[in-house]
C-alpha cells in the first residue's frame, strides 16, 4: 500500500510538484534519462491502442483524454493522429503552456488544457473514448488512483477505454523517492482497478527497453 512507503500524503504530493518545477518543458524532461527510448514507447503505445479503437465494438475515435500529459508527448505522437479531439490535464503549468507550440499545427484539436492535480480533477461524464494515463498513476496513492478511475470510468463513452501505462514493479510498493512516485506491481495495480469495478482487457508489457529499467506495463481497462 501506498500509505506504508510514502510518509505523509501531503508531503508525497509536494515533493512531486517541487520535482516537475525544476524539469525541462522538453522530450528529455517527459522521459527522464531515457529520451532515446521514446520511439519506441510511442511505437508501442500506438499498436497497443489500435487493439481497442475504431471497429464494432471498440471505442471511437472522437475525444481522448490525456492524464498527466506533461508537455503532449503522448498526445502529439499517439492520440492526435486518432482522434478527432483531444484534451490534456496536467498540474504542470509550463508544460501545458509548452504544449500548444509542441503541437504545432495540430494545436487546433486540442479543446481543453485543464491545469489541475489529477486528485483534483472530474473529467466530464460520458465525454471520452479513450483516457490516457502515462507515468503518471505511480504520483497518486492508492486511495486518490482509485477515486480517480471511477471518475474516468463515469467519462467514458459507450466501449470506451482507460490505458495505463507504467513502471511496474517485481514486488509490493516502493517509493522513488527522487520523483515521489510509486512504483506498484502489478498485482496491487490489478487490485486497484478490480476495486474501481472495473475489468481488464489486456495487459502488455514494453518490449525494447534496457533489462536494467523498471518494467513498463500497458493496461486497457474498462
Ligand atoms: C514523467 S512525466 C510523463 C508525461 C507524459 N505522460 C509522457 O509520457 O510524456 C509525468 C507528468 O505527470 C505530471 N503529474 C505528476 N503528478 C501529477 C498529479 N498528481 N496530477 C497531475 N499531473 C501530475 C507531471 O507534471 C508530468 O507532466
Amino acid at each position: 500500500m501506498t500509505s506504508e512507503v510514502i510518509d505523509g500524503e501531503m508531503q508525497f504530493y509536494i515533493r512531486a510538484r517541487n520535482f516537475y518545477k525544476d524539469v525541462p518543458a522538453t522530450d528529455e524532461g517527459m522521459m527522464g534519462d531515457f529520451s532515446d527510448l521514446s520511439n519506441i514507447d510511442i511505437e508501442s503505445s500506438r499498436e497497443f491502442l489500435r487493439k481497442f479503437v475504431g471497429g464494432p465494438g471498440k471505442a471511437g475515435t472522437d475525444y481522448a483524454l490525456d492524464c498527466g500529459s506533461g508537455i503532449g508527448r503522448v498526445s502529439k505522437h499517439v492520440l492526435l493522429p486518432v482522434f478527432n479531439t483531444i484534451e490534456l490535464v496536467d498540474m504542470t503549468e509550463p508544460f501545458l503552456e509548452e504544449a500548444q507550440n509542441y503541437l504545432e499545427e495540430e494545436a487546433d484539436k486540442v479543446e481543453t488544457l485543464y491545469c489541475y492535480c489529477l486528485q483534483d480533477f472530474i473529467p466530464t461524464p460520458r465525454k471520452y473514448d479513450v483516457i490516457w494515463m502515462q507515468w503518471v498513476s505511480g504520483h497518486l496513492t492508492d486511495r486518490d488512483l482509485l477515486i480517480f478511475l471511477l471518475r474516468c470510468k463515469n467519462a467514458l463513452k459507450e466501449n470506451g477505454v482507460i490505458i495505463i501505462k507504467d513502471n511496474v514493479g517485481r514486488q509490493g510498493c516502493r517509493l522513488d523517492p527522487l520523483d515521489s512516485s510509486v512504483i506498484r506491481d502489478i498485482h496491487v495495480l490489478r487490485n486497484i482497478v478490480e476495486r474501481a469495478g472495473m475489468a481488464i482487457l489486456a495487459e502488455e508489457r514494453q518490449r525494447g527497453f534496457p533489462e536494467l529499467c523498471v518494467p513498463i506495463w500497458m493496461i486497457a481497462i474498462q
